[in-house]
């Protein structure tokens, strides 16, 4: 209705910035004034995953300004430029910037996202990246520090979990202002599957997960609702443990069919945990942060359910596990931590 008398009469109601979709009463991203955030969102490296982060970030509208960063010279502002072009047909006001490398461009930004670094090639596995990645990882996050003080960082690189506390170690910035994106990544794809499975809507199937964001990621299918009904119920448990399994080797998937690893779904994640942290929405979301005794683990990042809203993470959200499931942890922070050491024997942080 609104939209129909905004359509009559020019007024301007705000349902405009969806004119181009299927009307979506429920829809989160509605904007009341057709007004962007008065946020910043930096997204560093303008590659696969990079550039479909900030798309989703500046079509949300969920900046004013929006800024790309590359190493390599003209790319993100090449970038920058086709999304921005992309604005009078999907009907955004986010304004995008391309930067090579000038972090001035990034200065007093809200939130910034980093997917600078390698991806993996068909073989490798996201710990074969450490040596590289973490270099980049670091001298990104010092640059991102020195013009963006009082941010927050989403860490995105691989292998996450320890490219994450790269970036903790790095910035020295209280923990709740930085932790990495995986869980909402995996939880998707295993939601996509059961959703092929079950020839249900995806958006009906909600899930949770923890652990470390590879092989050893704990998948947590009591937990598992399709509508509210426990998943348990309408599948058979061999079914069940199959896309478990496809989830858990979900991102080698993609990498054997592409050449490199994925990109719609990880840029996409990335943009929904922006979204609750500008819009302060306190979603939960499985995340990767540092634990200080949660799960009785402690000095490692993993993924763990937190409430996640303005000030990053809020809360992490303790779950009563199984003896299975907390070994199942407990084996996947050991993975992690075996990495982390790694790290810190190369001093790449020090
Ligand atoms: N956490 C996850 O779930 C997840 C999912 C997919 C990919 N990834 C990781 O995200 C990263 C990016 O993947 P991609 O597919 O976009 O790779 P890509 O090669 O397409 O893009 C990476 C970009 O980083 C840039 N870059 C390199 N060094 C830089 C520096 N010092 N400063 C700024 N930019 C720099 C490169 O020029 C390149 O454009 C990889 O490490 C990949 O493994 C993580």
């Amino acid at each position: 209705m609104d939209d129909f008398l905004g359509n009559l009469t020019g007024i301007t109601t705000g349902w405009e910035v969806h004119r181009t979709f299927a009307p979506r009463r429920e829809s989160p991203r509605f904007t009341r004034n057709n007004q962007a955030l008065k946020m910043k969102v930096t997204v560093v490296g303008a590659g696969n995953v990079g550039a479909t982060c900030a798309d989703a970030v500046a079509r949300w509208e969920l900046a004013n300004e929006v800024v790309l960063l590359d190493i390599k010279e003209g790319v993100a502002e090449g970038k920058a430029l086709d999304i921005w072009q992309t604005a009078p047909i999907s009907l955004f006001d986010s304004r995008l910037v391309g930067s090579t490398n000038d972090y001035a461009k990034t200065a007093n930004s809200d939130v910034v996202v980093i997917t600078s670094g390698l991806p993996r090639k068909p073989g490798m596995s996201r710990d074969d990246l450490i040596a590289t990645n973490a270099a980049i990882v670091k001298s990104v996050t010092e640059n991102i520090i020195k013009h963006s003080p009082n941010t927050i960082i989403v860490v995105v690189s691989n292998p996450l979990d320890v490219m994450t506390y790269c970036a903790f170690v790095t910035s020295k910035f209280p923990a709740n202002r930085v932790f990495g994106m995986a869980g909402i990544l995996d939880t998707a794809r295993y939601r996509a599957f059961l959703a092929t499975e079950l020839n249900v809507s995806p958006k009906d199937i909600q899930a949770v997960l923890m652990g470390g964001h590879g092989d050893t990621m704990v998948p947590l299918p009591r937990y598992t609702t399709v509508g509210g009904i426990p998943v348990t119920e309408l599948i058979a448990p061999e079914k069940l443990d199959a896309i478990v399994e496809r989830t858990k080797k979900g991102g080698g998937e993609i990498v054997n069919l592409l050449g490199t690893s994925a990109w719609y779904a990880p840029g996409t994640a990335a943009a929904q945990m922006v979204e609750a942290i500008v819009r302060d929405q306190k979603r939960v979301f499985p995340v990767c942060a540092w634990l200080q005794g949660e799960y009785g683990l402690k000095d490692v990042y993993m993924g763990v359910p937190v409430i996640l809203g303005r000030n990053g993470i809020e809360r992490i959200i303790e779950l009563k596990l199984t003896n299975d499931e907390q070994a199942l942890c407990d084996s996947s922070a050991k993975a992690v931590k075996e990495v982390m050491d790694v790290l810190d024997k190369m001093q790449v942080t020090a």
